[in-house]
């Protein structure tokens, strides 16, 4: 691999172009992974979870990874991400330390996020990171990749520290389009799995990096189509569209949620970013519109296989109500939990135990 090319080379590359120079060393751009590694992502979940549910099993994947520090470093907002990569962690042995206040580290006194990321990897030897700035996780990934540290694979490869995106700017959230297509997979196995199926996006789509990362992998799957539904000011972003046309994935616009509701096999509700409104005033939120607003009586309207989906956090685009049904539709809290087996194989994977994981898993 190449790594002479300045910071600023590597990012004003296009992301496509970015994507071969990350190989397996670090989770950026939901572009980076193929139908086999996803179908090898849900395997090891499912290792995972079944391992976990017995003392032997936990213990085992608890050594798997007790030699390796890790970094949480979240300097915008997160629950679930957070808690889920610090489980996933827990799981797999891993040391954790985090950073979550910029305030209180070396940033406000003015380190570059390339300094920062210099300092951390000389104690750490994995960095999952959230941050307001699109480019953030890929500065993060050449810092490591052209820095003096590098730690040592079961294989004995030694490769730079690994840099994880819990979700960049606007753009990218690629490990939580991982867990999407695991829930997704996993609510329509009944009926043949996410090949073949119609996902309805709903809400604020131009900012919403969940739902952009989940429409970069749907190539990945044989005929899917796609139904976008959100406020004309939120409306899918035109790269997400190209992506989709050059590859020959099927997509529509509609106006409402009503419009797409019985063609689809799973509907993605988003909640509306207003952070990044410049004139929001603290405290307020902007309402959903009642179209893009899933209540009661969509439920009923909703195919009898269909998956409900929803990143979380929740606002008024769905009414409490319906979490009060017991209904299998509604996926999001497994969703949620699904996050965090998801990341307990995504880690196994960048460690490279993954085949000793799935080999345990096979004997128990
Ligand atoms: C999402 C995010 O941060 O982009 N949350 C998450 O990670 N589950 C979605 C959101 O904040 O709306």
């Amino acid at each position: 691999m190449r790594i002479d090319l300045s910071l600023e080379d590597f990012l004003a590359l296009p992301d496509t172009e970015k994507v071969p120079y990350i190989g397996d060393r670090g989770i950026l751009y939901a572009q980076q992974f193929t139908r086999a590694d996803l179908d090898r992502y849900n395997q090891l979940a499912d290792a995972a979870r079944s391992l976990a549910r017995r003392p032997e099993g936990a213990s085992y994947l608890a050594s798997l990874l007790r030699h390796r520090m890790a970094l949480n470093f979240f300097v915008q907002p997160s629950s679930r991400t957070f808690m889920s990569f610090n489980a996933a962690e827990a799981m797999l042995g891993l040391n954790r330390m985090s950073v979550r206040d910029p305030a209180i580290s070396s940033m406000s006194k003015g380190e570059s996020l390339v300094d920062s990321i210099r300092t951390f990897i000389s104690y750490v030897d994995l960095i999952v990171m959230r941050h307001a700035d699109d480019d953030a996780a890929a500065t993060a990934f050449w810092t490591a990749t052209r820095a003096h540290r590098r730690i040592t694979l079961p294989d004995g490869s030694q490769v730079p520290v690994p840099i994880v995106s819990g979700g960049s700017g606007t753009t990218q959230h690629p490990t939580q389009a991982l867990l999407d297509v695991y829930t997704l997979e996993r609510s329509l196995r009944p009926v043949g799995g996410l090949d073949g199926k119609t996902l309805l996006l709903v809400g604020d789509l131009a900012r919403g990096r969940t739902t952009r990362s989940l429409a970069f992998l749907m190539p990945e799957f044989r005929d899917v189509r796609l139904i976008f539904a959100a406020p004309e000011q939120y409306r899918m972003g035109q790269d997400v569209r190209d992506f989709l046309d050059a590859r020959g994935v099927l997509w529509s616009e509609v106006d409402s949620l009503d419009a797409g509701i019985r063609e689809a096999d799973a509907i993605y509700l988003t909640r509306i970013q207003d952070e990044h409104d410049a004139d929001r005033s603290h405290g307020s939120h902007v309402r959903a519109e009642d179209r893009f607003r899933f209540t009661l009586d969509h439920l009923d309207r909703m195919r009898p296989h269909a998956a409900l989906l929803h990143p979380l956090p929740k606002r008024d685009e769905v009414d409490p109500a319906v979490d009060d049904v017991q209904d299998r539709r509604v996926a999001y809290w497994r969703q949620e939990r699904n996050g965090m087996w998801m990341r307990v194989a995504l880690l196994a994977r960048l460690f490279r135990v993954d085949q000793a994981l799935l080999d345990v898993a096979a004997t128990r």
